[in-house]
């Protein structure tokens, strides 16, 4: 099977795993990128059920608004259920590194808002470890040099990503080089260094739900 292959398996698992848990009228948190792309394709027969979505990236909400899904404000909503959205790299705890769009910020937001978190990935993007694919990190533009000095501090190589401004107005630094055993202490560490918004470590709130595209079908794990 090709890569789009199984990420179209796992949209299409993660379909009937909203159809079945959604609340009637409840808000689904919807993620950015390839994967999460193919889940919206997948939403048309659900659009009656939804109350509206809450979308992770200005990307996804024009996705959204195609299909004629109601896109509700983050700051309207107090709670949501389930939101569903992929990840660039997931290991054995659930825990990812996500941003490979860009849209790690609002993923972040979206996800702490969120009662599960359902990531939805082909086989790819499991690994033992962290950190072989470039940590993303989003910078406020003035601070990106500062920043980056301190980075490297940590022992990885950041690099500017060029030409891209984040849905906020910001910039991202993708950091090579870090191997990453403890992913919810360098989530936090940082979180501290000044000038940075977010961090693409999903550890403190990783997946709680993970279907995961193989060969042999789609696998699903849940967070011990
Ligand atoms: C978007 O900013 C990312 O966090 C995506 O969720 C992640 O990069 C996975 O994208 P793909 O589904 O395109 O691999």
């Amino acid at each position: 099977m090709t890569q789009d292959e199984l990420k179209q398996a796992v949209a299409q698992a993660a379909l009937e795993e909203v159809a079945q848990r959604l609340p009637q009228n409840a808000i689904l948190g919807v993620g950015t990128g390839s994967t999460a792309n193919l889940f919206i394709a997948a939403l048309a027969p659900l659009k009656g059920r939804l109350g509206g979505a809450v979308a992770s990236s200005e990307a996804t909400r024009i996705r959204l608004e195609q299909l004629g899904i109601r896109v509700v404000a983050m700051n309207d909503v107090e709670r949501l259920s389930l939101y569903v959205d992929g990840a660039d790299e997931i290991d054995p705890g659930l825990a990812m590194i996500k941003g490979g769009g860009g849209a790690l910020t609002r993923e972040k937001i979206v996800a702490a808002t969120a009662e599960t978190f359902i990531c939805i990935a082909d086989a790819s993007k499991q690994v033992e470890t962290l950190g072989r694919f470039p940590l993303p990190i989003e910078v406020i533009p003035m601070a990106t040099r500062q920043v980056a000095r301190q980075l490297a501090q940590l022992g990885g190589l950041p690099r500017l990503r060029e030409g891209f401004v984040t849905d906020n107005g910001n910039v991202i630094l993708d950091v090579h080089g870090l191997a990453i055993p403890d992913p919810a202490t360098l989530e936090a560490q940082v979180n501290q260094i000044v000038g940075v918004v977010a961090n693409g470590l999903f550890a403190r709130r990783g997946a709680d739900v993970l279907l995961l595209g193989t060969e042999g079908g789609v696998q699903r794990f849940v967070h011990a």
